[in-house]
């Protein structure tokens, strides 16, 4: 009875000895061997994360596929309790016109179906800028649409709203608005740049209503250097005109 405790006792002594060594390892960063790995790191599905390849497995017919579905429309982001930043989350109120859906790739909640395609785009002449330009956050603004401007317009309008950006100049493509001849409502810029109009695509997907309201501040600008710099010419919010 007792070689027999003895035997066993060594056995699980080796045993014991045998996961010890193996659960060392000389890499620094290495955890060792992990007791339930899925009590430390999360199994949770987490966004932008290419699950194709998992614990240096990897899986042919998930890689390098989206793991982050596109949110249900009408889904409006958290943005703060400011009232006022969070109306210009809210869905665009004016609809696209069924020939946007051709032409632009638009979903099936911007459609509108009418008779004459551009009466939203003509009703758009109403809508003011709900971001009121003043002296003290004009320059915050500029600065802002800029940086909105040159990442997202300037390649094909031009760096200072010609219509001579590079991809023009490149021969490639042409037709981009000149700013500087362009004279039509804010609200018809933002229709326009919200749905796209004729060979300019729809930035809805790139742009949030906030920065697009923000980028024609910019234009305007481009348009006339003293804008906003006169006080007279201070844009004023109307809480009632935020679309
Ligand atoms: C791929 C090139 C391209 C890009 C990028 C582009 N545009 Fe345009 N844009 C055009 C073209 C072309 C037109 C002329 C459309 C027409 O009148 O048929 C235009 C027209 C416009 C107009 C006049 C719309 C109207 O109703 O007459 C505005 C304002 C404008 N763009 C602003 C922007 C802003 C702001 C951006 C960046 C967020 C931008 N565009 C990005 C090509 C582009």
């Amino acid at each position: 009875m007792n070689k027999v405790y003895k035997s066993i006792t060594s056995l699980f002594g080796a045993a014991l000895t045998c996961m010890l060594v193996a659960s060392c390892s000389s890499d620094p960063d290495s955890s060792g061997v992990e007791y339930m790995p899925d009590m430390y790191r999360s199994p949770a599905i987490e966004p932008y994360v290419d699950y194709g390849e998992l614990r240096g497995r990897v899986h042919a017919d998930v890689a390098r596929s989206q793991s982050a579905l596109t949110p249900p429309a009408f889904t409006i982001p958290y943005y703060g309790t400011d009232s006022k930043e969070v109306e210009l989350m809210l869905p665009y109120q004016r609809k696209a016109t069924i020939a946007f859906a051709k032409t632009h790739g638009l979903y099936a909640d911007d459609l509108l179906i009418t008779e004459d395609p551009e009466v939203e785009y003509r009703a758009a002449a109403e809508d003011k800028n709900p971001i009121a330009l003043t002296p003290a956050n004009s320059e915050a603004l500029f600065s802002s649409g800029k940086t909105i401007y040159s990442s997202k317009c300037a390649h094909c309008h031009g760096e200072k709203g010609d219509g001579e950006g590079p991809m023009v100049k490149s021969g490639a493509y042409s037709g981009a608005a000149n700013f500087g001849a362009l004279a039509i409502a804010d609200g018809q810029m933002f229709y326009s740049i919200y749905y796209g109009k004729g060979m300019m695509g729809s930035h809805r997907s790139l742009l949030n209503k906030k920065e697009i309201w923000t980028v024609i501040h910019y234009i305007k600008k481009l348009q006339n250097p003293n804008y906003g710099s006169d006080a007279a010419e201070t844009v004023a919010a109307d809480s009632t005109t935020v679309k």
